[in-house]
Formats: structure tokens, sequence, C-alpha cells
């Protein structure tokens, strides 16, 4: 089955590491050119020696402000020209906190980083998806937003408006042709859950095992997920492959939620 991803021009949001990162070195490995950011220039900077093929963006901004995905936004558009594919992936728990631990303000930054960024760098790109053939949409939701909770509520209502959003905007978008898909990720290891760990190298280390296996056992296929796990759905959605395909959220989760509908 030929993807047919080279030369596609591809924009992926929070890319210097977790699903961002490995979707960005994938879709790469296709032949498409890619245009990432994140707020660390240094991790940036790393993906660059990293990635295969040439002219992609590594751009240091922070989406959770207007100005950042404005600037994201522009330097992108010059250097990809345009855009076929935007993928809205940035987003985070930001406060692992139950309901009476989180105020006002957690509320406003995680509906800036995990809604409203996406809102705005879509609505930056329609134009220019407009102009392209089979263009498409990947908003990277979580089970959070249907499974949510007592932890992290925040953050699994902001993942369920991206959800009903991710709808919401295929149905507006389709007579452009422009397909709009969301993927719930479960349980996947990356800087998210490194970031919770204390500790020096070993101890980390030793965490991160014991936090494997725990959570892997609560996952039907007994393993938590990687960020590369993600990476095979996503390219399937970019490609001509799915072109019947829309208004859909797909999760990815090693079976753990198994809902049938
Ligand atoms: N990992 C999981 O278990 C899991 C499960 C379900 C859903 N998800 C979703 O999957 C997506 C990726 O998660 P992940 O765990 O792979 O993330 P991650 O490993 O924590 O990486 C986050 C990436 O986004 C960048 N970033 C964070 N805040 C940013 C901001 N304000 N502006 C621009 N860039 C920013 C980070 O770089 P800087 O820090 O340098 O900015 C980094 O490159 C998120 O939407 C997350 O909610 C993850």
């Amino acid at each position: 089955m030929s993807l047919k991803l080279k030369n596609r021009k591809v924009i992926i949001t929070g890319a210097s590491d977790g699903i961002g990162k490995a979707l960005a070195l994938a879709f790469a490995q296709e032949g498409a050119q890619v245009a990432v950011c994140a707020r660390n220039q240094a991790p940036l900077d790393a993906l660059s020696t990293e990635i295969e093929g040439d002219g992609h963006l590594f751009f240091s901004a922070d989406l959770g402000k207007v100005e950042g995905v404005q600037a994201f936004y522009e330097n992108a558009m010059q250097q990809l020209g345009r855009v076929d594919v935007l993928i809205n992936n940035v987003g985070a728990i930001l406060k692992l906190a139950d309901f009476f631990s989180l105020t006002d303000q957690d509320w406003e930054d995680s509906f800036q980083i995990n809604l409203m960024s996406a809102v705005r760098l879509t609505r930056l790109c329609i134009p220019s998806l407009k102009q392209s053939t089979g263009a498409g949409i990947i908003n990277i939701s979580s089970i959070a937003a249907a499974s949510p909770q007592e932890v992290f509520p925040h953050y699994s209502a902001m993942k369920a408006g991206l959800s009903n959003f991710t709808v919401s905007l295929a149905k507006t978008l389709a007579a452009d042709k422009i397909r709009v898909n969301a993927i719930s990720p479960g349980p996947v290891w990356s800087k998210s859950w490194e970031d919770e760990v204390q500790g020096d190298a070993s101890a980390k280390e030793s965490a991160k095992k014991e936090i494997m296996q725990q959570t892997g056992q609560t996952i039907p296929l007994q393993r938590m997920g990687m960020p590369e796990d993600l990476t095979g759905l996503a390219l399937l959605l970019a490609s001509e492959q799915s072109s019947w395909i829309t208004a859909t959220n797909f999760t990815v989760d090693g079976g753990l939620t198994g809902n049938p509908f």
C-alpha cells in the first residue's frame, strides 16, 4: 500500500518530544516536509540532526499564546509554502491534581493549550488546506475525553472539547474535501510521564520500569504505548488511502477502554 506522502507539507505542533516527535520522524521518513514547534529550542535542534530529508522547520513558540500560534503559522508557511496536513498534537495535563486542587487559572491554562491552540492554528491553516488536494487535519485527543477519571478533570474536559470540535469541524470542512479526524491515545510513555518521576538517573530508570509494568498490567495488550505506536494510524489518516474517513475518533490504547461503539 502506497501512502504517497512524499513532498506533502505537514505541520505538527508540540513535536520536539513524545508522540509529536515520533510523528515528525515518521512523516519525514515517508518523504514529507514538516514544520514542527515546541517552546525549547535545544530539543528541536536535536530533532533536526535526527530527521530524514531537507527543508523542515524547527520553530520555537509557545502555542498556549495567540502570538505563539501566529508566529509558528507564519514561519511554517514561509518554509513550506503551503500546508496539506495539520496535526494538532500539542497538549498537556499541566497539573496532576483533582477537582479541589484546581484553580480558575489552571482551567484557563488547560483551555489555552489543549483546545485553543488547535482552534487558532486550524483557523489560520484552512485557506491553504482548501487549496490542497486530499487535505487533512488530525487532532490528538485522549482516552480521557470519553473516559474521564477523578484526576485532572480540567485536561479531560478540554480533550472532550477537542474531540467534539473535531466532528463539528469535519462537517464544516467536508464540502472543501478537508478530512478531520481525532486520535485518542491511551497511556503512552513520554516526557510528560518522565517529568513526574523524581530522583537521579538510576532512580528514574527503576521508577519508569515500575510505572510501565504496573500500567501495562491494566492494558489488555499488556504494555504501555510508546510514541511510535501512534504513527501508523496518523500516516494512514493523512494519506489518500483514508479519503472516505472523516469526523471519526480513533482510540489507540492497547484495548484499555474497550468501547465497541
Ligand atoms: N503520553 C500520553 O500518555 C498521552 C495520552 C493521551 C493523550 N496524549 C496527548 O498526546 C499529545 C502528545 O503528548 P506527549 O505525551 O507525547 O507529549 P510530551 O512528550 O510531553 O511532549 C510534548 C511536546 O509538546 C511541546 N510543548 C508542550 N507545551 C507546549 C506549548 N505550550 N507550546 C508549544 N509546544 C509545547 C513540548 O516541548 P516544550 O516543553 O519544549 O515546549 C514537547 O515537544 C498531547 O496532546 C497529549 O495530551 C498523551
